[in-house]
């Protein structure tokens, strides 16, 4: 449902523009009003979770959240986190997270995600697997009709060991589909990207409709040398869209 006015904290200045950054930003202080005293929370990684995280210490040390635990997704989060002064820890202390706040780069209308773009989906995809509640914050260009047709990478975390044996086999699962497989680097040395679990990422780009998620998903999965990917389907509960209009809620 569309909530009118929110975006209107100086509804007198009618010309005010609102940048990507704004838009990440209401995202995610929305999202932190879901948030509780005494909660787990899984802390996101990327540009729009770390508002969210910003925000949950700003509270915190207000005094207004009381005995929170975040569980963070990446090495960059857990050093914010621990920066703004939300207490840590981890899945071996917390297998159950009450609630994770986490950015996406791809939304499609039945909330499915692909994740991964900054390079966490491994322990994004841990500690989101065991939320009770998972809200994905995203401004509105992320929305997709179709997980990976949009021209953008699906992310696949795969062990060094032979990485371009495993390259290939990812590119001929789909080759149908029109895949490409692509190490993906960094700087102008192209050095290959690192995980925090030191993995590489392949990142896989389609020409044609990947088909069925489930399948993709479960394909891929079954490819030894994969450790993860960056598809999230049906794991979202709430996907809040920041828009120039305003804020919409979805729901599971
Ligand atoms: C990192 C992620 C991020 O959540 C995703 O890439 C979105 O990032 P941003 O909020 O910077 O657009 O999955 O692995």
């Amino acid at each position: 449902a569309m909530e009118a006015g929110l975006l209107s904290p100086s509804s007198s200045q009618p010309s005010l523009i609102l940048t990507q950054d704004d838009l990440k930003k209401i995202a995610a202080y929305k999202a932190v009003e879901y948030v509780e005293s005494g909660m787990v929370l899984g802390l996101g990684t990327g540009s729009t979770a770390k508002h969210a995280v910003a925000r949950i210490g700003e509270l915190i040390q207000q005094g207004k959240l009381k005995n929170i635990i975040g569980i963070p997704t990446s090495k960059m989060t857990h050093e914010q986190a621990l920066s703004v002064g939300i207490p840590l820890s981890d899945l071996d202390s917390y297998p159950v997270v009450d609630l994770a706040i986490d950015g996406a780069d791809e939304v499609d209308p039945y909330l499915n995600l692909v994740k991964g773009r900054g390079g966490s989906l491994l322990r994004e995809k841990m500690v989101e697997g065991a939320c009770k509640k998972f809200v994905v914050i995203v401004d509105e260009s992320k929305l997709v009709n179709h997980i990976g047709g949009s021209g953008l990478a699906v992310p696949v975390e795969v062990i060094q060991f032979c990485w371009k044996f495993t390259a290939s086999k990812l590119q001929n699962l789909f080759e149908e589909s029109g895949c490409e497989a692509k190490l993906r680097t960094f700087g102008e040395k192209k050095e290959p990207f690192v995980t925090d679990n030191k993995n590489y990422i392949i990142d896989l780009y389609f020409k044609k409709s990947i088909g069925d998620l489930k399948v993709a998903s479960d394909a891929i999965l079954n490819l030894a040398g994969v450790v993860e990917h960056g598809m999230f389907l049906d794991m979202a509960t709430t996907v809040i869209i920041a828009g120039e209009l305003g804020l919409t809620v979805k729901n599971k």
